[in-house]
């Protein structure tokens, strides 16, 4: 096997075997790397050009009543200080990320049962009804089938749920024995039926990874077909058991940002926050693999730093009007530019 012939299979066919990703992934060395980075940069601007959507992320509570072995927020972390935005709060960040250019609207936050869908609902229904030409995507974790519904119905556009990974074993390792794994990937399926512009993901280099199972991620993704796909490096947090692991490499990172790239055309594809922590330049690294996608934080910054998910996350000390402009800088620097555009999915 030979690193290029596997980069031109995955150029034309946009997919490759299990065995040769993994030898792929696994004997690149500078050069290829670069091969495989700019033949993934020019996959995404053969469809893209040299756009960068902008999504504007308001994480809008940090309860939640799962115990990932991973996250900072997970609910036996006594030592977060939580918090929830009233809807007029949300409300006043749409606001002035309108303002910003924004019109995609991303409300990220735990499993906050509080959020019924009643409240949920009638916080899509404001949005969508001051903010008609923006979409408004969700990232609230696993609910019901009639839950994601109604929440379609009142107008939501995407969803965001991360499987992290469909290999059970590897599951079990980062969840309590309460969450199924089967039940999130019903989910997936699920959002999707309903007509969501649905998107998936993982953390590369979680605790308990092996290069195999990030190839059968890539596969799992590959038949799924989702319309966005977010990955960024595992991060260690203080207060998880997994405080000593080491972070997740930038470098597979950004190469399994190409294959997907490669083998998903059209996917929407963000340049993390994960990345943009580990390498103060990884975000503009992942456009230059193959992202398309930025999603600045919109959040008010009094609460910025609680929503920890992991330790020294960027962005928690600026302001909305700060990131906005930064992310500009950083993609013109590399010759990509911020739209102002919904940057929906499109066949
Ligand atoms: N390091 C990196 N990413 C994390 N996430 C949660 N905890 C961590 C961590 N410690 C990611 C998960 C989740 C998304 C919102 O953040 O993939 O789906
Ligand atoms: Fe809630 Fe991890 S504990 S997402």
């Amino acid at each position: 096997m030979d690193c290029l012939k596997i980069i031109e299979k995955l150029q034309k066919e946009e997919t490759a075997d299990r065995e040769e990703i993994l030898f792929l992934l696994e004997n690149l060395d500078g050069e290829t790397e670069q091969a495989l980075h700019r033949a993934a940069a020019e996959k995404s601007r053969e469809r893209f050009g040299n756009r960068i959507y902008l999504r504007g992320l308001i994480e809008f509570t940090n309860y939640c009543k799962n115990n990932c072995f991973y996250c900072g927020i997970r609910k036996g972390n006594r030592n977060a200080q939580r918090y929830r935005l009233e809807s007029e709060d949300i409300l006043a960040c749409c606001r002035m990320g309108y303002g910003l250019g924004y019109r995609t609207f991303v409300l990220q936050g735990g499993e906050d049962p509080w959020f019924t869908d009643e409240r949920m609902t009638a916080i899509v229904r404001a949005i969508k009804r001051e903010f008609p030409d923006c979409a408004v995507t969700l990232s609230l974790g696993e609910r019901s089938r009639e839950s994601y519904q109604a929440l379609f119905d009142a107008g939501a556009d995407r969803y965001l749920l991360r499987e992290e990974t469909s290999t059970k074993e590897h599951y079990e390792m980062l969840h309590p024995k309460t969450m199924s794994m089967e039940y999130r990937l019903q989910c997936l399926e699920t959002l999707k039926e309903i007509g969501y512009q649905t998107g998936c993901g993982f953390m590369v280099g979680s605790p308990g990874w092996k290069l195999e199972y990030l190839v059968d991620e890539l596969l799992f993704i590959k038949k799924f077909g989702p319309h966005m796909v977010g990955i960024g490096p595992f991060i260690p947090h203080r207060d998880t058991k997994y405080a000593k692991e080491p972070h997740g490499s930038l470098a597979l990172t950004l190469n399994l940002v190409a294959v997907l790239r490669l083998m998903n055309p059209k996917v929407l594809i963000p340049a993390t926050t994960a990345v943009g922590t580990l390498d103060p330049r990884g975000r503009e690294k992942a456009v230059l693999a193959g992202a398309n996608v930025v999603m600045p934080n919109l959040s008010p910054a009094s609460v910025r730093k609680k929503y920890m998910l992991y330790d020294n996350k960027i962005c928690t000390g600026d302001e909305a009007a700060e990131c906005r402009r930064c992310l500009e800088n950083r993609m013109r620097s590399i010759g990509y530019e911020i739209v102002t555009d919904r940057g929906d999915y499109r066949d």
